[in-house]
């Protein structure tokens, strides 16, 4: 019997090709374009976050993208209008993020206790539209558990707090993820992982065999600059790989 370990998938989020864009509001770069090059680069699939303040991708990307037959991530808040455009423009995947107003970028996962009814509700209508759906969260087992009871397909840990340490700090963070990866696939969830993963840190997670897919944004997107996106795809697909 072949005991061989599944590939990790990348979803190479793209979102910050908008933030470029939005900053003169003009139609360069493309967003579509960029998504077309990263597959051909060795992504997976698209990620974007429909932010309620737009601050970079807009409605018009989804549905663009989405003509473009593209396989798309669909980060949104679990907020009604947010479900409600996913349900209208029909991605295949969903994963709901918390969002703050004046925060940078995501800054941690879902609170799925003190959400559960709103979390809940959005993970009923997106699942009934036929959207399989994941939960963004911190590394917790109280959380695999509410995702679970959620009926959430597949969870993603954020991975920000591991890329954000050094050292022995950073293997304890390793170790959450690690454990919280077995404990959500013994569990039958598809268990992902993302947030401010590069270059340098990637392999160490890239090598936790109870995780199927990367979401990585920002570091590809800033690499890109200088060796174009395709590249910049390409490399780091090699080092998820080989995880070296
Ligand atoms: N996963 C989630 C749920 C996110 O919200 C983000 C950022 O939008 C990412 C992954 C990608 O993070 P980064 O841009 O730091 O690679």
């Amino acid at each position: 019997m072949s005991t061989k370990v599944k590939p990790i998938v990348l979803g190479v989020n793209i979102d910050h090709v908008a933030t470029l864009r939005q900053a003169r509001l003009s139609i360069n770069p493309s967003v579509t374009r960029a998504a077309m090059d990263a597959l051909d680069g060795g992504a997976d699939y698209i990620t974007i976050h429909l932010r309620e303040d737009r601050r970079h991708i807009q409605d018009f990307d989804l549905v663009d993208l989405l003509k473009k037959n593209i396989n798309i991530n669909l980060e949104i808040c679990p907020s009604g209008e947010m479900v409600d455009i996913a349900i209208k423009n029909r991605p295949k995947f969903c994963c709901l993020v918390p969002e703050k107003r004046e925060e940078l970028t995501t800054e941690g996962g879902l609170d799925l206790i003190n959400n559960y009814d709103q979390i809940e509700s959005a993970v009923a209508s997106l699942s009934n539209a036929g959207i399989a759906v994941s939960l963004f969260i911190e590394p917790v087992k109280e959380f695999i558990d509410a995702a679970k009871s959620l009926r959430a397909t597949s969870i993603e840990l954020h991975t920000g707090n591991y890329a954000n340490t050094k050292d022995e700090f950073q293997d304890i963070e390793l170790a959450k993820i690690r454990e919280a990866a077995n404990y959500g696939k013994k569990n039958q969830l598809i268990v992902n992982a993302g947030h401010g993963l590069d270059y340098s840190n990637v392999s160490s997670i890239a090598r936790l065999n109870s995780l199927s897919e990367l979401n990585i944004g920002h570091s590809i997107v800033s690499r890109a600059v200088t060796v174009g996106i395709k590249t910049a795809v390409s490399e780091m697909k090699i080092l998820i790989e080989r995880k070296i």
